[in-house]
């Protein structure tokens, strides 16, 4: 069952979200869910930690072959299991690509993003270069002239990040969008390395394109079960690279990387198996909460959103009100989003809509005096 009612003792939990601002400030920074998990991913972590020895275990016998059919069902795409390579985390593993793939140079890198994408670079040594969005039918997707401008310069590090669907904004890529990309990847012969963790948070009724099975070539697909479940603590990803050569120099870059805990396997196992359900009365919830907040915005003349197919992160364009301490005057007035400018974009803020339905209100409510 959904559970939102527990929310209140996060704090006492050591949870970042609610203690990143003071006692009195609803928060909604941070990609996680104020929701307990699954029942199933719950049990199968008690009856783990209920045996009490934590030495070394291999993963769950099923886990890939769970993956595989998550990915079959999910996203129509056949996975040979040998084409996965299991990482402690999404960001882990996107440094890992640029380790792996870089040669030195440029990297497009989308802006506005989920602020690991511009530190990547440094790791492959490498510079961000920044690609714009263009704003398409209400949704915020990448643009593509400015990405194969990046792609097309003689310095380019050979490597570009992406995310999809895209935080922030929610954008999710069209087959069309992702085959112009591989083509653009194709002609300069770039490794396109996908971050795909919201995959499985679509809101509107459209599919999940996984890069790597548009683009078996140049693309790779980082999947999570973290953000879907709200096991972001359980650090598990699956980067799949259908592309041999790639996946040795991948595999190289990873030497070292600790390996996967095992309560990881155990909940993402558990999740991708049993976690249907609860999924399915999750996304009716941030459905609801989207509404909520789209409600509020088209009632604010100076705000504006991009429409939110997929993610809990709602982007408020807030530059019309022209308040640079807007973000500030939120947390002074009980509420804290996060700040755009991490993300690349002052003059936004981003609303986690991972909460019960009354502290949105209520956050709203305290939005609504800020900006009065
Ligand atoms: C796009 C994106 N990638 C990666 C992460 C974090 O992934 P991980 O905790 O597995 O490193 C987040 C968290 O919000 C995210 O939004």
């Amino acid at each position: 069952m959904l559970d939102f009612s527990q929310q209140d003792h996060r704090r006492g939990f050591r949870s970042k979200k609610w203690s990143r601002f003071g006692p009195d400030v609803l928060p909604l920074p941070v990609a996680d869910m104020d929701c307990t998990i699954a029942e199933p991913i719950q049990a199968a972590l008690n009856e783990r930690v209920a045996h009490g020895i934590f030495g070394y275990d291999h993963p769950p016998e099923n886990a890939i072959s769970v993956f595989v059919q998550h990915c079959a069902e999910q996203y129509d795409w056949a996975v040979d299991p040998e084409w996965i390579v299991p990482v402690g985390g999404v960001v882990p593993a996107q440094f890992a690509a640029v380790r792996a793939f870089s040669q030195g140079g440029q990297i497009a890198i989308p802006n506005p993003i989920y602020h690991s994408f511009p530190r990547a670079p440094e790791i492959g040594d490498a510079q961000a270069q920044a690609i714009g969005s263009v704003l398409q039918q209400g949704r915020e997707t990448l643009d593509l002239q400015a990405f194969e401008a990046c792609l097309a310069q003689a310095d380019n590090a050979g490597v570009s990040l992406l995310c999809n669907p895209h935080n922030p904004g929610g954008a999710v890529y069209t087959q069309d969008e992702l085959q112009q990309i591989s083509t653009i990847a194709h002609t300069h012969q770039n490794v396109l390395v996908s971050d795909e963790i919201w995959a499985d948070l679509i809101l509107d009724n459209l599919p999940h394109h996984p890069m790597a099975k548009i683009d078996p070539v140049w693309g790779i697909s980082i999947l999570a079960a973290t953000k879907t479940w709200n096991i972001a603590g359980l650090h598990l990803a699956f980067v799949v690279i259908p592309n041999p050569d790639l996946r040795v120099r991948f595999q190289s870059a990873i030497i070292g990387y600790p390996e996967v805990s095992y309560l990881a396997w155990i909940a993402t196992t558990a999740a991708y198996q049993q976690g249907g359900p609860w999924r399915s009365a999750l996304l009716d919830h941030l459905r609801g909460q989207r509404a909520t907040m789209q409600a509020f915005v088209e009632q604010h003349p100076h705000l504006s959103m991009t429409h939110l197919q997929g993610t809990y992160l709602a982007w408020v364009d807030c530059r019309a009100l022209n308040r640079p301490a807007l973000h500030a005057d939120c947390v002074a007035a009980g509420l804290g989003p996060d700040d755009g400018e991490p993300y690349g974009k002052p003059g936004f803020l981003r609303f986690n809509l991972a909460c019960s339905a009354p502290l949105l209100e209520q956050a709203l409510q305290r939005f609504a005096g800020v900006i009065a």
